[in-house]
């Protein structure tokens, strides 16, 4: 198991937020974006304040699964020199704030060294006001990943049981082996037949770590393929609004519990 650094913990260029949960994958279209929502979703209903931060800067689309169209978002922050928090817009259902990003925006795909640190130490910063930060992380294993991801308190690894989506998360659990990677990494496997094939699908994985990487990243949960899902996005309505009984949102909501039971 990876060990959880202090929430004091702090170097030179980087401290940690314990209340932030990065979603990442390595791999595209597994789902990061989809159960970011509905993690936070399942969080604010369980009484919780929850900011939602569309962390897939270049290809942001966190607005669009809500049909949100917000006055201010991400780009406007970064063009107009606004302080971040200019930019949160509520979710006025869900019962959680949005920070929008913008696709396309030349200016967040290209972030300089220095104006992502900024950004990033404004955005943790607010996240002192909230009980939980999410961040929708783009795919890949690039700067801007890494460094939001070694920042937070928590970093779930979303894979499939698609070969790619494994060795994609495989090389995103990698980074955590590195002094500046992400620390505290849980698996959640998305898109599961069933829960026992999503179990075997994390054992693949897990094994796979603890042979090469010796370490052995807990199961945060398996969310099980469900055709609720793609309906609730074409219709921009949160699957736990849209369809609360379904078997995805009850995978998200079980997620949300556990976490809350042993942050
Ligand atoms: N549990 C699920 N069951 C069915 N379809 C899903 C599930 N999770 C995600 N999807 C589908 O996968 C697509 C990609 O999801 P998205 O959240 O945009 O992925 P990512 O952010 O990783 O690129 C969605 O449009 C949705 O249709
Ligand atoms: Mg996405």
């Amino acid at each position: 198991m990876t060990e959880r650094r202090s929430p004091t913990t702090a170097t030179a260029s980087r401290a940690i937020a314990p209340n932030a949960i990065a979603v990442a994958s390595g791999k595209g279209g597994v789902g990061k974006t989809w159960l970011s929502i509905t993690l936070a979703h399942a969080l604010a209903k369980n009484g919780r304040r929850v900011l939602l931060f569309d962390g897939d800067l270049g290809l942001a689309n966190v607005d669009i699964q809500l049909g949100l169209t917000p006055a201010v978002d991400l780009g406007a922050v970064l063009e107009q020199n606004l302080p971040v928090e200019r930019a949160v817009t509520r979710h006025e259902t869900g019962g959680f704030d949005v920070i929008a990003g913008r696709s396309g925006s030349a200016s967040l795909v290209s972030l300089t060294g220095g104006r992502l640190k900024t950004l990033a130490d404004d955005l943790f910063a607010l996240a002192a006001r909230y009980d939980h930060l999410i961040l929708d992380l783009g795919a890949g294993v690039e700067r801007t990943v890494r460094h939001l991801a070694s920042r937070c308190g928590l970093c779930l690894v979303v894979t499939t049981d698609e070969p790619t989506a494994l060795t994609d998360a495989y090389a995103f659990i990698k980074l955590s082996a590195s002094q500046d990677g992400p620390t505290n990494v849980r698996l959640v496997v998305n898109l599961a037949n069933s829960a026992t094939e999503g179990e075997r699908t994390y054992g693949t994985l897990l094994k796979a770590c603890q042979s090469f990487l010796k370490i052995a990243p807990p199961l945060a949960g398996i969310v099980r393929r469900d055709s609720r899902v793609k309906d609730s996005i074409r219709a921009q309505t949160p699957i736990l609004t849209r369809y609360p009984g379904a078997a995805a949102a009850d995978d998200v909501a079980a997620i949300a519990r556990r976490l809350l039971e042993a942050p």
